[in-house]
């Protein structure tokens, strides 16, 4: 294997121990009292653990390699606007964290959150593990390498069209209100697909594309942190991932939209029909 092959295996298997040691943290914590503080508004919520998983994660990752970067949510979430920060992507290898994916669902227990983290090479995710500490799923890829949940090979779906796609979506919490684009593309969408679901916790979603389970997911708004990690997985399991206007998804676009690949067209028309949020 050539070396830097090598070398982003290591970091793989490295950042599936880092995501199973925080999944153990923060499954840990669940049935005790959370404190939860508020972000942008009552759809944006943190907790302590989600604190304390990323101070885990940061600071095994800083062990191991302290000379890249980290780009995580409840550190550097709040400093500015994320996507105009990947447009000018640091050099040299970086970890995107997100310490729990699914907050709201974690402080409800509901059982579909994750950690997720990603690998990204001067911008550009190379490898991604999402790990939903309950039911013990530990999403992995690498690219170049496929997709695989629990050392099981992932592939797509093979729905052929939107009539008989699963689709799941979700709000980004400033979008949580009628009038929102992503309210409307669920009004376009109705009738039109199989069905929709919104789980909330996108990396896991994401990760659901490529198990073959949803057969697409879109999102606007996604944060890197929510996205870096999911759609390595999905790329390797053979599905397509794009912004809106249909160009190969980059970290620094706040549209998403992932799918088998073969529904793909047929879903970025239907919901470009709705206009953007201004
Ligand atoms: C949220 C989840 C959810 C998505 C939200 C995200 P968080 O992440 O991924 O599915 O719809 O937009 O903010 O806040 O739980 O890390
Ligand atoms: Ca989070």
């Amino acid at each position: 294997m050539e070396a830097q092959a090598a070398y982003e295996l290591t970091m793989l298997k490295n950042a599936e121990r880092y995501a199973r040691e925080a999944g153990a943290l923060v499954a840990d914590r669940m049935n005790s009292p959370l404190r939860i503080q508020e972000k942008m508004n009552k759809s944006d919520l943190v907790t302590a653990v989600d604190v304390m998983s990323e101070s885990l994660i940061c600071r095994l990752i800083r062990d191991d390699y302290p000379e890249h970067w980290i780009y995580s949510e409840e550190t550097d979430g709040a400093e500015g606007d994320a996507w105009q920060r990947m447009l000018q992507p640091r050099e040299g290898y970086g970890w995107i964290v997100d310490p729990i994916d699914g907050t709201t669902n974690y402080i409800h227990a509901v059982g579909h959150f994750a950690i997720s983290i990603g690998i990204v090479k001067n911008g550009v995710p190379v490898c991604g593990v999402v790990h939903n500490p309950l039911t013990g799923d530990l999403y992995t890829a690498m690219r170049g390498g496929g997709a695989y949940r629990n050392g099981e090979k992932l592939a797509v779906g093979q729905e052929r069209g939107l009539g008989d796609a699963l689709l799941g979506t979700g709000f980004q919490a400033k979008d949580w209100h009628p009038g929102s684009c992503a309210a409307k593309q669920i009004g376009r969408i109705a009738g039109t697909a199989r069905d929709i679901r919104i789980f909330g916790s996108a990396s896991l979603d994401l990760c659901l594309v490529a198990a073959g389970r949803l057969t697409g997911f879109w999102h606007d708004g996604l944060y890197p942190w929510d996205a870096a990690a999911g759609i390595v997985i999905v790329q390797e399991a053979g599905g397509k991932v794009t912004n809106r206007d249909g160009r190969p998804y980059a970290l620094s676009d706040n549209t998403l939209i992932a799918s088998n690949a073969i529904v793909h067209a047929e879903l970025q028309a239907v919901l470009s029909t709705v206009a953007r949020d201004e």
